[in-house]
């Protein structure tokens, strides 16, 4: 570890009441890939004030960091992290709560939880949400969608956070939106966000969710994934693409593409990341070679190879 990397653990641990912080975290547990190294330091802040100390200390330091949610959109390669991993856990990250026609929720807060909430309390507009399986905080960085809505459908306003710690509330039209991209978030980290939905009727939401999740069931894998790996060129389906050309069930090691659905690549047990990226690289060279495209990434690859 390096020694700047040695201060800023030094420090946090020393100004930590409640947070948590360890040295050498595999992040394969944190991700639903379930691979990946190492990251330097694994921190989880109890609040937006233990959260700021680690972004001001990490520049001061000039050590980097990287925000973690569920790890859904994620793939860890190998070698690891270096610098710091931040997951914002606990109560204040994670609250849910109703107001209204509104939803104020932490960026640590679950998606299926938040539409769970929005059913107990009838409110239709966040049906779609019901089988993301990240946290607000990671939806709101890719603009994650799903059953044709996307999370920036449905954001009223946004907290977050610069790299000096600083907090402010912005608009949906100031975060730079796009599909499954949010560039505000490329630099800044989500708090938290106030949602909107529409009075409705518990059953027909209910039955709604009932729907996607039956859709999903049968159009998607349950082996672990991150989802969609590649974006969908404009106009077309990347997992139709994949399908089209009989890529389906090709397998690198233990990293094979799903018979389910052709964008998903998923973890047969035993995959590493090396695995999964030259899966990535094949798929990338055949949809070229055969029909011209260039398919571009999703999910988010971060880290070091071995
Ligand atoms: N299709 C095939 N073969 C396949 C996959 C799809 O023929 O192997 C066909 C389907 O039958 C359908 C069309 O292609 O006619 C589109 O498929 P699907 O409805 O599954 O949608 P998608 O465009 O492949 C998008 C999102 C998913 C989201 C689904 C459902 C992206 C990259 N993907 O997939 O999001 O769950 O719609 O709404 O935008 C994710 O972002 O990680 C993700 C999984």
């Amino acid at each position: 570890m390096t020694a700047d990397l040695e201060t800023v653990f030094d420090r946090l641990k020393s100004a930590f009441s409640q947070g948590k912080i360890r040295l050498n975290e595999p992040m394969a547990p944190h991700t639903t890939f379930g691979v990946g190294g190492c990251a330097d330091i694994f921190v989880e802040p109890y609040s937006e004030s233990e959260l700021a100390d680690i972004v001001r200390l990490c520049a001061q330091n000039g050590v980097r960091y990287f925000i973690v949610g569920r790890g859904s959109n994620l793939l860890v390669k190998d070698g690891g992290i270096r610098g710091v991993v931040i997951h914002p856990a606990g109560e204040w990250f994670e609250r849910i709560i109703v107001e209204g026609c509104e939803i104020e929720c932490g960026s640590g807060a679950r998606l299926k939880t938040v539409a769970g909430e929005a059913l107990k309390n009838s409110l239709s507009g966040f049906e779609f949400l019901e089988g993301i399986p990240g946290t607000i905080g990671g939806a709101l960085r890719m603009n994650a969608g799903a059953m044709g809505g996307e999370i920036f459908d449905i954001v009223k306003t946004i907290r977050i956070m610069n790299n000096q710690g600083e907090i402010r509330e912005i608009k949906p039209e100031e975060a730079a939106v796009e599909y499954r991209d949010c560039k505000i978030l490329r630099d800044n980290i989500a708090l938290s966000a106030v949602l909107t939905g529409k009075p409705g009727n518990r059953e027909e939401i209910a039955k709604k969710m009932d729907e996607f999740s039956k859709k999903r069931r049968l159009s998607q894998p349950q082996w672990r994934s991150a989802g969609c790996v590649f974006k969908n060129p404009p106009g077309l389906s990347a997992g139709k693409l994949i399908d089209e050309l009989g890529l389906k069930g090709t397998k690198i090691g233990g990293a094979m593409v799903s018979n389910e659905h052709g964008n998903f690549i998923v973890n047969t047990g035993s995959a590493t990341a090396r695995d999964i990226l030259n899966l990535i690289q094949f798929l990338k060279n055949e949809v070229k070679k055969q029909r011209g495209i260039e398919l571009q990434t999703e999910i988010e690859i971060i880290g070091e190879d071995f």
